[in-house]
């Protein structure tokens, strides 16, 4: 019997391309063709799709007639249009549950970097520095039983609260569409509307996926309701938050400081305002980038499209689309 056609759009570990082979035939690019109309004579025949953060809308899906499913090697997918994928009885996975604590001990990373001025001080140091003045001790702030309030307190924002809580004995406040009892129950998180979580916080961390409703949710009435003191720690994704507001604030100093592992254009620039700010912290969007939580996001992926292709139940289908199933 002939194996499903497969696409894989993404460098993959040996072990999990191995074991796409072994269920799947995987579609060579043409050597001949380049950019988009390499990728497009690719999936031409493509049953199943394996990537991150390629844009899965019309255009790509008119292309790809014969497309049963796509898996994506990320948590988020906000790169897919589930209105064209349902539309064409095409389903969509993802990879949550196994980066969960690798993205919040990345969070709390951000939060302590930031706090303590630690990358700012490291160059000071990798320049020959030790002081910045006679009278400048070099004083960053504490993390240890300050207050967080988390914006998006799902499985991520749940690992964020009981390292907050348990580690470094935050109090825990949280925004979220729905209540999370077991967050409330285990790490003494709080609810509380938005601005209540702006207005109280010293650090605000936002874990929220990118939809319609969360673009750019943070911006300048929100930071304006910030603690001049606080500092803002985003490792969602870069469009949940206006960043031009976002650079005034720390320009202005109506936030103290940030941590961010994702912008609104990824590579950031490096001509980019917030690369000219010792006071933020800034990440090339490695939040989930260990070798094993990698490892495992591909392994994930790679089962999600090869029980899509044959027909049965993916591992993780995102919601919008398990209708299909
Ligand atoms: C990166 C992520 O996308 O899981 C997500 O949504 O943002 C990260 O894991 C990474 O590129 C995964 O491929």
């Amino acid at each position: 019997m002939n194996k499903p056609k497969v696409y894989i759009a993404r460098p993959m570990p040996e072990e999990v391309e191995m074991y796409i082979r072994q269920h799947c035939e995987v579609i060579e690019k043409d050597p001949g063709k380049s950019g988009k109309e390499a990728f497009f004579a690719a999936i031409a025949e493509a049953e199943g799709l394996l990537t991150s953060g390629t844009k899965i809308d019309a255009v790509l899906l008119d292309h790809a007639p014969k497309l049963r499913v796509v898996s994506n090697h990320s948590v988020g997918y906000n790169n897919y249009d589930v209105k064209e994928m349902a539309a064409r009885g095409v389903i969509g996975t993802h990879t949550p549950k196994v980066l969960d604590d690798t993205v919040a001990d990345l969070i709390i990373g951000l939060m302590l970097s930031a706090a303590r001025r630690i990358p700012e001080l490291d160059r000071l140091v990798r320049n020959g520095g030790w002081m910045k003045g006679p009278d400048e001790p070099l004083y960053g702030w504490d993390v240890h039983h300050q207050t967080v309030g988390i914006i998006g307190m799902g499985r991520i924002g749940a690992q964020v609260a009981k390292r907050a809580k348990l580690g470094f004995d935050m109090d825990v406040l949280y925004f979220n569409r729905s209540r999370n009892e077991q967050a409330e129950a285990q790490y003494g998180a709080t609810y509380c509307t938005m601005d209540e979580l702006l207005t109280r916080s010293d650090f605000v961390v936002v874990m929220t996926p990118l939809t319609p409703e969360t673009e750019k949710l943070l911006g300048k009435e929100q930071f304006a309701k910030m603690k001049k003191s606080a500092f803002f720690i985003n490792a969602s994704r870069g469009a949940v938050v206006d960043e031009e507001a976002l650079v005034e604030a720390l320009q202005t100093g109506l936030i103290r400081g940030a941590g961010l592992d994702v912008f609104t254009v990824e590579p950031l620039p490096a001509d980019h305002p917030l690369t000219k700010l010792d006071n933020a912290v800034l990440l090339p969007h490695i939040g989930s980038a260990t070798a094993k939580t990698r490892f495992d996001m591909a392994m994930l992926a790679a089962k999600n499209l090869v029980e899509g292709v044959y027909g049965r139940k993916p591992p993780y289908v995102v919601p919008e689309l398990a209708h299909l199933i």
